[in-house]
């Protein structure tokens, strides 16, 4: 349970609100790259943290992601023309670079000079992993983008997706870390278990699925980057199946491989992102990556392809199945099939996370013992923002390398720590230094 203050610290991320000032001390992902692939080519409009902007790539490849109101009298660049090096609004044909700087005023008369006093707000932006992150706090204050493996891997070993979500950010994040609803939300009904079993189909994973241990026991350790979530299932008489599972300060999470324990050191692992647009509405993005080999063109397709095990999504990102339709849920299936009857895993979280309102009322709710990931990232994250109105630094943006590191799951002999037991398996790979 929250109080509604804190209810309202945790959830409100516009200009000048705690949380809002918060995240923008944090680079993250605002699109992807391949949107304004092209120099030259039409702006796009985005909108994150509750502001509306417009992306484009200028002639020289350079990003601009810039307020999306013309300064003159608040027309929307996306009408604008994207040409030699720089956006120009089609009211009056003010142009302006990557930078903000208005660079071109041919409705004044030259000798006023007015264009050198006219700047629009515009923030860093690199583009690496196939993404465009974007900085969006003080100058002065601005760290580096986090060292994410996955984000310097070859295309061939690495997808990144983003999907809109018609829910508060804070709700996906806790929908992402609360590992026990995958024993009931994703899993299969009796029924069909049954029937897999007979014809060798064989359960999605034999420590997850229904039958099996559902009420794991968690262990929740705050650590530099943010909090590292170990969940503990019973695997026979002398092991136990761990899953472990880093929530990376603001809104990034890793989910580890689904594999048996002795593939884990090779397996893909996957990681979202949940970026609010504002307080309603989040970009939840899914990155999968294997940082051993290529993904096959099968894996690259169920990971990445937007018609592929994250369901179609539409050009605005909006998933088919969505609030309008109750996700398709099909009642025959939620019978004989799944758990849910809605096909898909994100579909599946989508539902529940928005089901509960735009921005859940968390004075009402009533947490359990497999809440505390939960607790404690709230804790951590509404410290972080109390810290910064109180006038200090959150540290993790000025350490990048702090964010290479591995999700897994792994067997352990019971009695065994499993920090200490997992350790080899969550260190990151090799990232280039000083990158940018
Ligand atoms: S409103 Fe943009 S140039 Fe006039
Ligand atoms: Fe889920």
């Amino acid at each position: 349970m929250l109080s509604k203050e804190d209810n309202e610290l945790l959830t409100r991320v516009g200009p000048g609100t705690p949380m809002g000032n918060l995240l923008r001390r944090f680079w993250f992902p605002a699109m992807l790259e391949r949107e304004i692939a092209e120099p030259d080519s039409p702006p796009v409009k985005l909108r994150l943290l509750g502001e509306d902007l417009v992306a484009f790539k200028d002639t020289d490849g350079r990003i601009g992601i810039l307020d999306a109101y013309c300064p003159h009298r608040l027309v929307h660049m996306y009408y604008g023309r994207n040409e030699e090096c720089g956006l120009r609004c089609v009211y009056h044909g003010w142009k302006f670079d990557v930078n903000g700087n208005c660079v071109d005023m041919p409705s004044e008369p030259a000798e006023t000079n007015f264009a050198h006093k006219v700047q629009t707000t515009s923030y860093p932006a690199v583009a690496r992993g196939g993404i465009v992150w974007i900085y969006m706090g003080p100058k002065e204050k601005m760290g580096a983008p986090p060292d994410f493996e996955w984000a310097y891997l070859p295309k061939t070993q690495r997808t990144a997706t983003k999907r809109l979500q018609e829910c508060n950010w804070a709700q996906t994040v806790e929908g992402g870390i609360d590992s026990s609803h995958i024993s009931f939300l994703h899993s299969a009904t009796d029924a069909q278990m049954e029937k897999l079993a007979k014809t060798g189909g064989g359960a999605p994973n034999r420590f997850l699925g229904r039958g099996v241990d559902r009420h794991p026991v968690f262990d929740v350790r705050d650590v530099d980057y943010g909090v590292l979530i170990a969940a503990r299932r019973d695997a026979g008489e002398e092991n136990y199946y761990w899953r472990v599972t880093q929530c990376l300060m603001p809104f990034y999470q890793m989910i580890p491989p689904v594999v048996p324990e002795d593939d884990s050191s090779t397996a893909s692992y996957s990681g979202h992102a949940w970026v609010p647009i504002d307080d309603e509405n989040t970009w939840t993005w899914t990155l999968s990556a294997n940082p051993h080999r290529d993904f096959t063109a099968e894996e690259a397709d169920r990971s990445g392809g937007e018609n592929g095990m994250w369901g179609p999504i539409d050009e605005n990102f909006r998933p088919v199945q969505n609030r309008d339709n109750d996700y398709k849920l099909d009642r025959d299936a939620q019978v004989n099939n799944s758990f849910t009857g809605i096909a898909g895993i994100p579909n599946q979280d989508a539902a529940v996370q928005e089901s509960m309102g735009r921005i859940v009322d968390r004075n009402r709710e009533y947490l359990g013992q497999s809440d505390t990931a939960i607790i404690v990232w709230r804790r951590r994250i509404i410290q972080l923002a109390k810290d910064l109105a109180d006038g200090k630094d959150p540290e993790m943006p000025s350490h990048p390398e702090w964010y290479n590191v591995r999700s897994c799951a792994t067997l352990l002999k019971r009695g065994e720590d499993w920090q200490e037991g997992s350790d080899w398996l969550r260190s990151g790979g090799e990232v280039p230094k000083a990158a940018e």
